[in-house]
């Protein structure tokens, strides 16, 4: 359920549109920062604010892969796996996270501290491969940098 401050947000930022339904995305955010992810009771609750069917708010969440439907680990790493990055060995970047991590694309560890996701181009494919972690990108990669990086989060 969203929090009073959440649903104050959300007021606000439907008031700053001609037409509310433009604060959709922002405000899909916001209940996401607060739960993690957007339940299913979540995205009802936000469709009955918008006014709008829960399949309309469920067609938004559903389209960016970064509204998460379900319980994510702390870290949400999105491996890009799009054609430059395909290109630049993002097969071997995927390969590499899931033998360390011990997990599928869409799975989270046991100890919900990864969410491994492959995910369509970042928009950073002069910098091939890419992947992003939480709101940071990491870019060039190679299975040494991943493990780094992957250390540096320990
Ligand atoms: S194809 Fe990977 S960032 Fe564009």
């Amino acid at each position: 359920m969203l929090s009073e401050s959440a649903c104050r947000q959300i007021q606000v930022l439907m008031g700053k549109y001609p037409q509310k339904r433009s604060a959709l995305i922002p405000s899909l955010q916001i209940a996401q920062k607060e739960a993690g992810y957007l339940s299913s009771d979540t995205l009802r609750e936000i469709s009955a604010i918008f006014e709008l069917s829960p399949s309309e708010v469920n067609e938004v969440a559903s389209f960016y892969t970064m509204f998460y439907k379900k319980p994510v680990g702390k870290y949400v790493i999105q491996a890009c796996t799009n054609i430059s990055c395909m290109l630049c060995n993002a097969e071997e970047i995927m390969a590499h996270l899931t033998k360390r991590l011990g997990i599928e694309p869409g799975e989270t560890t046991p100890d919900q501290k990864y969410t491994l996701m492959e995910v369509e181009c970042l928009g950073s494919c002069g910098t091939s491969p890419v992947v992003q972690i939480n709101e940071k990108y990491y870019e060039d990669l190679t299975p040494e940098k991943i493990d780094a990086i992957l250390d540096s989060l320990e």
